[in-house]
């Protein structure tokens, strides 16, 4: 695969519909287009980070989080749900937090971010575990998460981490499953520590406000043989959601990441008829009642 080579920033891009034929890296900071609020539900904008006044209080910043932190999520699409779901002064909390990303960008909105995560990489974000946060229920206005999608990164040594846990773990458990009970779903594990955390999500979230999802499917390949195990983790987590939140909207988020730049993932991807993930599910729900 061939890079796209930088060219000059376009009026139209970053919006759906405009020209798209970027490649992550492409716009050098200072030189990226504006940021508008998106009107379809296919996202797409040449990099990770937008240029912003201030961000995360530092003044002319190129960046919100931390570039290099694996697995953060592009600061622009935080920027999308809170212009488009929050108020200035509104309290913004993630419970998953990283490199603080959602924090810079509340910053740079002029709301309030409230950031939590089992390995704390700032003074401001709290320790603590998403499934048990040190907040008053319905205390606060808007929700965002991006959770670790299965075992892909691992982001740290606490055995709390869901990133620890398979979400394509077959439900063998050493033992065969008597005639009249239920099949265990494959990851279960996963998924009922993800609804958990989901179901602290509500609780802190006042009435009639928005929770934004962030997530990708998994598949991971078999070694040595054609074929692997395909994990629908989008689906499978907004059939969760939808028990707690009203859906509001799905959007499809097109990834630049560096995988997707890697000619020989793409040989293998067509040889051994495998996909590379080409999206993320960014799953918009509104608390009622
Ligand atoms: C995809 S990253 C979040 C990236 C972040 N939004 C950013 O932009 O940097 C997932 C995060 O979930 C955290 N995490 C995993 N299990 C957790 C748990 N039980 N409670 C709190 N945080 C957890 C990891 O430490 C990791 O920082």
């Amino acid at each position: 695969v061939t890079p796209t080579p930088p060219r000059k920033p376009d009026p139209r891009d970053g919006r759906s519909g405009g020209p798209r034929a970027y490649a992550r890296g492409g716009v050098r900071p200072g030189k990226r287009p504006p940021l508008r609020v998106f009107t379809t539900t296919l996202w797409e904008y040449p990099s990770q980070h937008y240029d912003s006044a201030t961000s995360g209080g530092v003044v002319g910043s190129t960046m919100q989080g931390d570039k290099d932190y694996t697995g953060a999520t592009p600061s622009w699409v935080i920027w999308q749900l809170l212009e488009r779901y929050t108020r200035k002064g509104d309290r913004v909390l993630d419970p998953m937090c990283g490199s603080g990303t959602t924090i810079d960008v509340a910053t740079d909105l002029g709301r309030v971010g409230m950031g939590f995560d089992l390995q704390p990489t700032r003074p401001e974000i709290t320790r603590a575990d998403a499934r048990e946060l040190p907040v008053e229920n319905e205390s606060v206005d808007f929700v965002f998460v991006d959770p670790p999608y299965s075992t892909h990164i691992d982001y740290s040594d606490d055995p709390r981490c869901i990133g620890k846990l398979d979400a394509g773990e077959q439900p063998t458990g050493g033992r065969t499953r008597g005639r009249d009970e239920p099949p265990v779903p494959m990851g279960q594990a996963y998924y009922e520590a993800m609804e958990e955390v989901i179901g602290e999500c509500h609780r802190v979230l006042k009435n009639r406000r928005y929770f934004g999802l962030y997530v990708s499917d998994s598949f991971r390949k078999t070694k040595g043989v054609k074929g692997g195990t395909f994990m629908p983790i989008g689906f499978e987590l907004f059939s969760i959601m939808r028990d707690y939140f009203k859906p509001v909207d799905i959007v499809a988020v097109v990834r630049h990441n560096a995988k997707l730049q890697r000619g020989n993932w793409h040989k293998a991807a067509e040889e051994q008829n495998f996909f590379l993930r080409g999206f993320n599910y960014l799953f918009v729900m509104k608390k009622e009642g």
